[in-house]
């Protein structure tokens, strides 16, 4: 099967790409290459030994995107594609409706015109909203969301739910990360956020290698085991597999499904730090700050859905998440360049 993978070369989808070649589908990459590296493409090739065929197009252009699929016969569609800096969509709201959606719909269309069926999709727990109760679970609802990223990943869910009532022919898979962390153990491809990281671990990673003094930690005043903020954080490896099991899970049940992929393990961020020194002996000096806004307390998954029906389940441990992300960051410590 070959398979299309918009914003193929961002940090999940280089990942998705590594274990889509390794379980023997053909990749093709469409990415504008706006938050990530062409070198990227040359390191899934290292590691896996496999060509992958790549298309420097913007997945909002029809006509471009259209050339991608009169050039390979498409059988499925993976939609990474779109910008995810939360903070930023505060800003510039517009701009994230515009380019998320507006993506996914040119998409859809095209997908419809050359008769591709099967769309998984990278959603977020962030769709949940602040959490009415814990864990997480699939069925419970969703909304309103604390910024527009997490809306433009609430709204698509939605379009991508309209088209398949609509269309009886397309399946598609949402799929719920919880806190993607870590790299591919080769060290060769990882995360590399653009300027001083929003999130937690690239944070705690350019401390340990010296680009940033310290960690803030938003917060000890929270009602959990150690005052600071608890989440789900899911080995980008086993992530990427996720993706893998929803293809090979909407190949065979036709229609929507939504499933979270998480641990189901909430960790805090002191953990998080104490994990990070202990596998890598290496000191990461942090300080206690004020609460971060939109923050919330705790989020966890209920990953029980995702085990059974698809049959897959995250198998890497904190420690695991650390020494990847330490190994990467290392080796890397400037990304891409
Ligand atoms: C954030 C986004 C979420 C998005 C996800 C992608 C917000 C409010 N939410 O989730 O929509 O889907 O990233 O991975 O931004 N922390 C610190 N110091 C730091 C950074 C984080 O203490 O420098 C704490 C946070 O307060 C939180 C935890 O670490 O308790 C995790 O934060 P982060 O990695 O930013 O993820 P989320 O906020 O859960």
């Amino acid at each position: 099967m070959k398979i299309l993978l918009t914003g193929g070369a961002g940090y999940i989808g280089s990942h998705t790409a590594v274990e889509l070649l390794n379980a023997g589908f053909d990749v093709v990459i469409a990415d504008d290459f706006s938050n990530s590296s062409p070198e990227v493409i040359r390191r899934i090739e290292k590691i896996t030994g496999k060509a992958v065929s790549v298309y420097h197009v913007d997945v909002a252009d029809e006509k471009a995107l259209e050339g991608v699929f009169e050039d390979n016969s498409i059988d499925g569609v993976i939609h990474f594609a779109g910008f995810k800096a939360v903070g930023e969509s505060v800003k510039i709201p517009l701009a994230y409706y515009r380019n998320n959606i507006g993506c996914t719909l040119t998409l859809l269309e095209t997908m419809e015109k050359f008769g591709v069926n099967i769309i998984i999709f990278s959603s977020s727990a962030t769709v949940y909203g602040t959490p009415k109760a814990l864990p997480l679970a699939e069925d419970m609802t969703t909304g309103p969301c604390s910024n527009p990223y997490g809306s433009t990943k609430l709204f698509i869910e939605q379009i991508i739910m309209d088209a398949a009532a609509a269309r009886k022919e397309l399946t598609a898979v949402l799929l719920r990360y919880f806190n993607p962390v870590g790299a591919h153990q080769s060290g060769l491809v990882g995360e590399m956020p653009n300027g001083i990281p929003n999130n937690l671990m690239p944070f705690i990673s350019q401390v340990a290698v010296g680009k940033l003094a310290r960690l803030n930690v938003f917060g000890n005043d929270y009602p959990t085991k150690d005052g600071t903020g608890v989440r789900d954080y899911i080995h980008v490896v086993d992530l990427a597999k996720g993706h893998v099991a929803a293809l090979n899970y909407g190949v065979k049940n036709p229609g929507v499904e939504v499933f979270n992929l998480g641990t189901g393990i909430g960790y805090s961020v002191l953990d998080i730090v104490n994990a990070f020194v202990k596998v890598n002996q290496i000191e990461i000096p942090y300080v206690i700050t004020d609460r971060r806004a939109g923050d919330i307390a705790e989020c966890y998954a209920n990953a029980e859905k995702a085990s059974r029906l698809m049959g897959w389940k995250a198998g890497l441990t904190l420690e695991d998440m650390c020494r990847d992300t330490w190994r990467w960051q290392k080796n890397n410590p400037n990304g891409y360049e």
